[in-house]
């Protein structure tokens, strides 16, 4: 073998070793140069390549939990050559997702989220509507209504599919001027196979090709990228599309005519996005939060006695139910629907954001790029932050009666919980999420009780992730009717 080198290449020696030169003085002033910034922990337990991947264990939140435990509000982890980093602090994340907004605004790529369900990016969020309130209303009755026939048909019920029915009427109402009456009906089967397949895919964890460019070749052709490419080009798209065509035939207002009416011009792949968008981000989210809250109600039968109470007084003065205008007037009933959602996080870690630049808060550099990512589940059992955290304690919000909507973009100080995420990317529909699940929790305890079928108490340590959303463990109850 022939190693003597060529005229071009013993020119090049020269630069090579100047090259070689500067790597080593930069590497050894790194070295010996202590760092301006605050080092941001990393945990044990990762691997060659991959990273922390493999051990976030089958619930990521709890794996975090226990690591911002050990280590502290902000963490890094390496998701094959992904950074994400952590926070499980509100006043720090509040730094870094209201008071850095605008670097911070920006979503990582997620290679489902984007190129699929986005329909190439062309999602975008869409304003919350107001005058929601009949729709809501009797869709809410609707739900208790099946509950208590299915209890005294069957004996119990797992409340989660009619707690989805009660969701998606909301959304599709709305969207597309539809209601389903039951949960066998094959569109509504069909659209909530389409969200909940979403929130796997969509979830921050399981972003394999971004994670693992080496395998995104393979991921596109034969891998899950392959599948949910299939399935959101041949099942999900043309189904969405013929529900938006049917809309733009319906008699009464909905959103896919008021694009139009609007002066919106927005591409057929748009007006699929924002569907798709709140079919997604409506329809789990708001049912697995009931669904906690039916558990946790059923777990604390002197908690159900004192909400019943103060609804029975405000019929017993106003001849009805509160509306969520006379919120004020059922106090405790709101901090119960706050505590539950504490308590019991909505979804583990939100959706990621993005720092198009190197970001410094609080004598961290977070790099540009990384994920940033607030440990909802983490931050939401912190004690520096809720006083015994792991107790389901309603007296705390007694004095939090704001709504969601104006504490989650309130100052820091006053958020009641971080479920809804943070700053310009914060969820949209908080307002409709919060009437509709205030709705569905007066109706049912000024008609209702819940308990326990043979002293069975639903699990409540036990938790199910669902990708972006966290559920309890399958249960079933007892709604018996209120005397
Ligand atoms: C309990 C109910 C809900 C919870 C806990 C929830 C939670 C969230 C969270 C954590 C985010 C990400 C925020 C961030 O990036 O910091 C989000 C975004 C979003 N949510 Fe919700 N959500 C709920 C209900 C809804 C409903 C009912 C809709 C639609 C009808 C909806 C539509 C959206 C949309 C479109 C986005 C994306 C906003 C953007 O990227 O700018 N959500 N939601």
């Amino acid at each position: 073998m022939n190693f003597s080198l060529t005229t071009d290449q013993k020119s090049l020696l020269p630069v090579l070793g100047i090259a070689t030169s500067v790597t080593l003085l930069y590497t050894t002033y790194r070295l010996l140069t202590p760092s301006p910034y605050k080092k941001i922990p990393i945990p044990g337990s990762r691997y060659p390549y991959v990273g922390h991947m493999f051990s976030l264990g089958s619930h990521p939140g709890d794996t975090i939990a226990a690591w911002h435990k050990d280590l502290g509000p902000i963490i890094n982890i390496r998701m094959g050559v992904q950074d994400w980093i952590l926070i499980d602090d509100p006043f720090l994340a509040h730094k870094v997702f209201v008071t850095n907004g605008a670097e911070t605004s920006y979503r990582p790529h997620n290679v489902y989220g984007h190129d699929y369900h986005n329909v190439g990016g062309k999602g975008v969020s869409f304003s919350q509507p107001d005058g929601h309130w009949k729709v809501t209303r009797a869709a809410a009755k609707d739900l208790v209504a099946r509950l208590l026939e299915s209890t005294k048909t069957n004996g119990s019920v797992d409340p989660f599919v009619d707690l989805e029915l009660y969701a998606m009427n909301v959304i599709v109402t709305t969207a597309f001027c539809k209601r389903y009456d039951t949960v066998t009906n094959a569109d509504f089967i069909k659209l909530t196979k389409v969200t909940e397949q979403t929130n796997i895919n969509c979830a921050v964890e399981n972003d394999l090709s971004n994670f693992l460019p080496i395998v995104s070749l393979y991921d596109y052709f034969f891998g899950k990228q392959a599948y949910q490419k299939q399935f959101v080009e041949n099942e999900r798209n043309p189904f969405l599309r013929r529900l938006i065509e049917e809309a733009r035939q319906e008699e009464g207002s909905n959103i896919v005519k008021s694009f139009a009416e609007d002066g919106f011009e927005l591409t057929n792949d748009q007006e699929l996005g924002i569907i798709a968008d709140m079919l997604v981000g409506g329809n789990d989210t708001t049912s697995v939060t009931l669904c906690w809250n039916i558990a946790i109600m059923c777990n604390h039968p002197e908690i159900q006695q004192k909400v019943a109470s103060e609804i029975d007084t405000f019929i017993e003065r106003n001849g009805r139910t509160p509306t969520f205008k006379e919120r004020d007037q059922v106090p405790y009933c709101i901090a119960v629907m706050k505590e539950s959602m504490r308590y019991r996080t909505t979804t583990t870690f939100g959706l990621a954001h993005t720092s198009k630049n190197d970001l410094c808060v609080d004598g961290y550099l977070i790099p540009k790029n990384a994920n940033i990512i607030s440990s909802m589940e983490s931050m939401h059992m912190n004690p520096t932050v809720y006083h015994q955290p792991t107790v389901f304690n309603p007296d705390r919000y007694l004095n939090s009666q704001k709504t969601m909507q104006a504490s989650a973009n309130g100052k820091i100080e006053d958020r009641d919980h971080f479920n809804f995420g943070w700053g310009r990317r914060i969820c949209p529909a908080i307002y409709l999420a919060e009437t509709e699940m205030f709705m569905a929790f007066i109706e049912l305890f000024s008609t209702c009780f819940i308990e326990p079928i043979d002293n069975q108490m639903p699990n409540l340590q036990d938790k199910l992730s669902g990708g972006l959303t966290v559920f309890p463990k399958g249960y079933q109850v007892k709604f018996i009717k209120r005397a």
